[in-house]
């Protein structure tokens, strides 16, 4: 039992394409609470993030992010929210972290090359090795913020998403 109060949300962060969004609405759906994806919210908002970074540049894209971060997190209630690659960039959304159960998921650039779709992802799209070069940078930001990490490289994402479920259930909300 980690004290969490069950208005806290269960945030997941981690790598570009390791699961984040799909997991975690898994794991919405088998715990009956709503999902919120921060990249979808931008997306609405704005349209797509390949032109928000095209047209505008990184640093807008990071200001929409921690805005539409900061909405996600302050909303009241027991939900899932899933969070971009780099939403950890801001201080402001990590110190916002500290409030909530934060999942990390950890994969390895074999499985996301050979699974993700690059084309949605700018960072990636002209240069896929940048996904390692970009979770060297950003691992101890990933680590200073995470509740717990779980591996989930190849692993089917049904079977990742049971596993958090479970411990959300056993070690979190017992
Ligand atoms: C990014 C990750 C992407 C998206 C944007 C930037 C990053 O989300 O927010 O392309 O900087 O890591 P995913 O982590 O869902 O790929």
């Amino acid at each position: 039992m980690t004290g969490k109060s069950l208005s806290d949300a269960i945030v997941f962060i981690g790598p570009m394409a390791s699961g984040k969004s799909s997991i975690g609405r898994q794991v919405a759906e088998q715990l009956s609470i709503p999902f919120i994806d921060t990249d979808e919210q931008i997306i609405a908002e704005h349209g797509p993030i390949t032109e928000i970074f095209a047209t505008q540049g990184e640093a807008v894209f990071r200001r929409l992010e921690e805005m539409a971060v900061t909405k996600a997190l302050s909303q009241p209630g027991r939900r899932v929210v899933s969070l971009g690659g780099g939403a950890i960039l801001s201080e402001k959304t990590r110190a916002a972290l500290k409030n909530h159960t934060v999942i990390l998921l950890m994969t390895d650039e074999e499985t996301v090359l050979s699974r993700a779709n690059l084309d949605k992802r700018p960072l990636l799209k002209n240069d896929p090795q940048a996904w390692s070069r970009l979770l060297q940078q950003r691992l101890p930001l990933y680590t200073e913020v995470a509740t717990k990490t779980f591996e989930v490289a190849w692993l089917p994402k049904d079977v990742s998403a049971k596993k958090i479920v479970l411990w959300l259930e056993t070690e979190v909300y017992a």
